[in-house]
This record gives C-alpha cells, sequence and structure tokens, in this order.
C-alpha cells in the first residue's frame, strides 16, 4: 500500500471511530459547577441502582456501590440511563429526568473524581 493512502486511511479511521469511542460526549456538556461524588452522583446511584447492582446483587454483572466500581462502569452507567449502546435504566423504565443525566454527564466529563 503506498505510503499517502496509509496516512488517509489512518485518518478516517482515527476522525470516524476511535475519537468516538473515546468520549461518549458529541459535544461538552453544559455543567453547573462541579460535580461532587459524595454528594450528587453517589446518592444517585444509590437511590435509583444499587437495590440491584450492589456487590450483593450484581444485575448484568454489574456492582455500583462505590467510586471504583462506579467510575470502573461510567460509560455503562451513562450509555443505560441514556438508552444508548445499552438497555434502559433503570430497569423498566422511565428514564431518569435530563438534568439527572446530566449530572452523570458532567461528573464523567469532569475526570470522574472522588471528591
Ligand atoms: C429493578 C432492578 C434494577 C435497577 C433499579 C437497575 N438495574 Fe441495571 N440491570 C438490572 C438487570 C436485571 C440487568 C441485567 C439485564 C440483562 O442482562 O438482561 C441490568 C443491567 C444493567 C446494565 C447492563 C445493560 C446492558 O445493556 O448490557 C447496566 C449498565 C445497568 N444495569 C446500569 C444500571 C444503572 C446505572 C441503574 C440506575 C440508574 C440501574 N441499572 C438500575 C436491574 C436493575
Amino acid at each position: 500500500m503506498n505510503r499517502i493512502l496509509f496516512i488517509t486511511l489512518c485518518s478516517l479511521f482515527l476522525a470516524s471511530s476511535c475519537t468516538k469511542e473515546k468520549t461518549p460526549f458529541a459535544q461538552a456538556p453544559t455543567c453547573n459547577g462541579t460535580v461532587s461524588f459524595a454528594n450528587d452522583v453517589l446518592p444517585l446511584i444509590q437511590q435509583q441502582c444499587t437495590s440491584c447492582h450492589d456487590a450483593g446483587n450484581a444485575s448484568g454483572g454489574y456492582n455500583l456501590s462505590d467510586h471504583a466500581t462506579i467510575s470502573a462502569h461510567a460509560n455503562a452507567v451513562l450509555g443505560s440511563m441514556r438508552n444508548s449502546g445499552y438497555q434502559l435504566m433503570p430497569q423498566g423504565g422511565p428514564a431518569l429526568p435530563d438534568s439527572t443525566i446530566q449530572l452523570i454527564e458532567c461528573w464523567i466529563y469532569q475526570g470522574k473524581l472522588d471528591n
């Protein structure tokens, strides 16, 4: 394969797939300050998710009980709340309000802080 064709194909590949896969955001979410894991994210997950997703009952293999496990599954958590690439969660719906989903978006966007 000649070099220019190779470089062109690589750029197309990077532009089309890799960049999309690295971040779940088409554009930066609108965030109202820095999201707190302890005050915002964890209580939300505990209220909506851990009845079915903790260490003792990891439905679908997802334990969402603490910062380490929630961060490790952050894209799946967001994807399931958006019903995008994953089944809609909380299971059976209804979907959480946009403002709640946005909180998770901002937490991920801001680097999944343990704050
Ligand atoms: C009433 C129980 C229940 C609640 C509440 C619930 N889940 Fe689930 N969740 C399940 C079950 C059961 C599965 C496995 C479904 C399957 O494998 O078919 C699952 C699967 C998942 C998956 C994998 C889905 C996929 O398509 O692979 C994710 C991610 C997930 N849940 C995240 C969450 C999040 C985030 C919340 C809170 C917003 C939540 N769940 C709330 C029961 C629940």
